[in-house]
């Protein structure tokens, strides 16, 4: 029978252990994806015995306090620790959400942190997200009209602002581009360069939903495409994984319900 096993240099290894200071009672321990470019080595997991009593509630927050006290030289993003920006999004316990969010005692045993999969990684937690950013950028993510500019601004009904925002806030202008969603698309995985994958549909969604917008056609002609809109499968994982509960599956198939419409 064939065998398969990883290449060598993608075999994580067992990293270093820090135990925290002696006397400490109420610990956890976390186990944290390390890798840098700049050595030779495959990546381990390192592993952080944590005082609690020292640390927030939230696994951002574990992250922070390894960094300021433990080892400076653990990297990961993040910026607003309230779920806005998207910065922090990584997989935590064997899914993706965004660590200011995912309070640490929901993980029942050790808490075990990587970065977004599928995605090449900088350093430590920190996916490089060039590729997504430029197909975000390839559904040209701005309003755009032909129609003679209005004097003051381009209204908007609070119906088809609802479109927008979602009768419960949850809409697709929600989105944080976090990629939460995309890195979990088996879809996604295997096709990255051609499928836009579910968050970068989504937010084409938003513009071609968007009342106020006129293009469209042109929108919907730049998705018309074997890979980049109908790769997707409906696998679901998408919407499962949105830590803001958004719907990118419903925005896929929104999309591809409208190709239909405009073909009959
Ligand atoms: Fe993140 Fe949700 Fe937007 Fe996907 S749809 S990028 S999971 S906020
Ligand atoms: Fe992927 Fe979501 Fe479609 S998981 S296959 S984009 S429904
Ligand atoms: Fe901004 Fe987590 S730090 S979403």
């Amino acid at each position: 029978m064939a065998q398969f096993t990883l290449p060598k240099n993608s075999k994580v290894k067992k990293g270093e252990k820090f135990a925290a200071a002696e006397g400490a009672t109420n610990t956890k321990t976390f186990k944290v994806y390390r890798w840098d470019p700049d050595d030779d080595s495959n990546p381990r997991l390192d592993e952080y015995e944590i005082n609690l009593d020292e640390c927030g509630p939230m696994v951002l927050d574990a992250l922070i306090h390894i960094k300021d006290n433990v080892d400076s030289t653990l990297t990961f993003r993040r910026s607003c620790r309230e779920g806005i920006c998207g910065s922090c999004a990584m997989n935590i316990d064997g899914r993706n959400t965004l660590a200011c969010l995912k309070p640490i005692n929901e993980v029942k045993s050790d808490v075990k942190i990587t970065p977004l999969p599928h995605m090449p990684v900088v350093k430590d937690l920190v996916p490089d997200l060039n590729h997504a950013y430029a197909q975000y950028n390839s559904i040209e993510p701005w309003m755009k009209t032909d129609s003679p500019e209005p004097t003051k601004e381009r209204l908007q009904s609070p119906e088809d602002a609802e479109k927008l925002n979602g009768a419960d806030g949850k809409g697709p202008a929600g989105c944080i581009l976090c990629f939460c969603c995309s890195t979990s698309c088996p879809s996604y995985w295997w096709n990255p360069d051609k499928f836009m994958g579910p968050a970068i549909l989504l937010n084409a969604w938003r513009w071609i939903t968007d009342s106020r917008d006129e293009a469209t056609g042109e929108r919907l002609d730049q998705l018309e495409d074997p890979f980049k809109l109908y790769r997707c499968h409906t696998i679901m994982n998408c919407t499962n994984a949105c830590p803001k509960d958004l719907n990118p599956a419903k925005s896929v198939s929104e999309i591809k319900k409208l190709m239909v419409e405009r073909h009959s």
